[in-house]
């Protein structure tokens, strides 16, 4: 039975910073955070949206009413969540109008989340063949003003909807994952922004990787030359470049030019974007789907998914004959081409007003933000959220 991707929808809020203006604030060289880091632009999350309005306004874009009737599983990865208790994914089946008779959970394992929902929801799948499922990756990536790890934020989401028979890829087998427990990263729950150590999350996650790819070749006796391309989570995108560089020179020069040219292509949006956690794995698959129209139908890409704490994982998934209309690529262009740029005091400002901390009650100005659905409020500690298209 074919399982896997049949759509992929994405957000990510209306505001952006520049990062060599960020670069100049912070008094450090542009080129560090551009070449560097990797980074050119940083999603800027306003008050009016929050990790459930992200994941519902790209999973807004993509369901049609077949999809709301089938979808009878909501799996929500994120962690940067709103409740220890309710589950995100019970507001976003609300907002989206889905079939009542439906699961709706929420997951954790840092950046991994995502993945683990994505295999969650195969094997839903394989047990149940006429569902689908609705796979959420939302976040907001928050570090602290003047952090080391300030560079490698940003906000958004991505929605994926799982079926039988899927347009855009099938999930293959085998997964092969790994697991320690480290203290990369990590958020206490009295804080709202993370706790890191820059430099180890930066081996571990390169180590990770080495450890699942060396995993998958044994198991497989595939090798680098059967990748069209392979997409990595993306903190920031030159660490899935350190980390593709590291196996490289497994593969002939033509395989080494074809794996370095899709991984700028699928690196183009999280540059834009920021980290967004969860969703950067399928952000970077997105860009590659959407910006490379050379990919065949039949090849197979390789997924790395890294959660601090630590999971990692590789599978690999086969491209399908009508991924190219199944994509929502000029959305997503447009989505990205008419967002607004900031100042680094806007930045600030903003950042200082959003914190998860405790707000008991109080009004958002969501006029001011385009979004469809947007966070309007908290009443007596419960958030309240508008779809404006109804
Ligand atoms: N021109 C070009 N490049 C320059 C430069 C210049 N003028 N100045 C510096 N650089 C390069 C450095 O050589 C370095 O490149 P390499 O890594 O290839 O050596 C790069 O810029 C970064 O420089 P530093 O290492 O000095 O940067 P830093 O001390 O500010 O820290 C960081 C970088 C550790 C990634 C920090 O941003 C951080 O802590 N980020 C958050 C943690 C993170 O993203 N970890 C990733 C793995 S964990 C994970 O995957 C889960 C998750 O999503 C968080």
């Amino acid at each position: 039975m074919k399982i896997g991707m049949d759509k992929i929808g994405f957000y990510t809020p209306h505001l952006y910073i520049d990062m060599n203006k960020l670069a100049l604030a912070r008094n450090v060289k542009p080129e560090k955070l551009t070449i560097g880091i990797g980074q050119e632009k940083m999603a800027v999350p306003p008050i009016t949206q929050d990790t459930v309005t992200l994941a519902a306004n790209a999973a807004l874009e993509i369901l049609d009413e077949d999809d709301k009737e089938k979808i009878d599983f909501v799996i929500f990865a994120t962690e940067s969540g709103i409740d220890f208790s309710k589950a995100a994914a019970i507001y976003v089946h609300h907002l989206l109008g889905l079939n009542p008779n439906a699961r709706s959970i929420e997951v954790k394992e840092a950046c991994y989340g995502a993945t683990a929902a994505v295999q969650i929801a195969k094997g839903h799948i394989a047990l149940n063949p006429e569902s689908k499922v609705l796979v959420l990756g939302s976040d907001i990536s928050r570090y602290g003003l003047n952090s080391p790890g300030e560079a490698t934020q940003g906000a958004g989401a991505v929605a994926i909807v799982m079926s039988v028979n899927p347009r855009i890829l099938t999930i293959e087998g085998p997964s092969v994952y790994h697991t320690e427990d480290v203290m990369d990263f990590w958020r206490p729950l009295y804080s709202d922004t993370a706790f890191v150590q820059g430099k180890y999350s930066v081996e571990l996650y390169i180590a990770f990787f080495q450890n699942v790819w060396k995993q998958y070749k044994d198991r497989t006796g595939l090798e680098l030359k059967d990748f069209e391309a392979i997409c990595f989570h993306l903190p920031y995108t030159k660490l899935g470049l350190k980390a593709l560089r590291t196996v490289i020179d497994e593969g002939m020069d033509e395989v080494q030019k074809r794996l370095l040219a899709n991984f700028e292509i699928s690196r183009r949006y999280n540059k834009v974007v920021g980290n967004i956690y969860t969703g950067s794995l399928y952000l970077s698959l997105l860009s590659l789907l959407e910006l490379n129209t050379d990919i065949e139908p039949g090849s197979r890409i390789g997924l790395f998914s890294y959660g601090s704490g630590a999971v990692g994982e590789f599978f690999p998934c086969i491209v399908q004959p009508q991924y190219r209309e199944a994509l929502y690529k000029a959305q997503h262009a447009k989505l990205l081409s008419e967002r607004r740029e900031i100042s680094i005091s806007e930045y600030e400002e903003i950042f200082q007003t959003t914190s998860l901390a405790e707000v008991p009650s109080a009004r958002f100005p969501i006029e001011k933000d385009p979004a469809a659905i947007c966070l309007a409020g908290v009443n007596e500690h419960k958030r309240e959220y508008v779809n404006k298209v109804n």
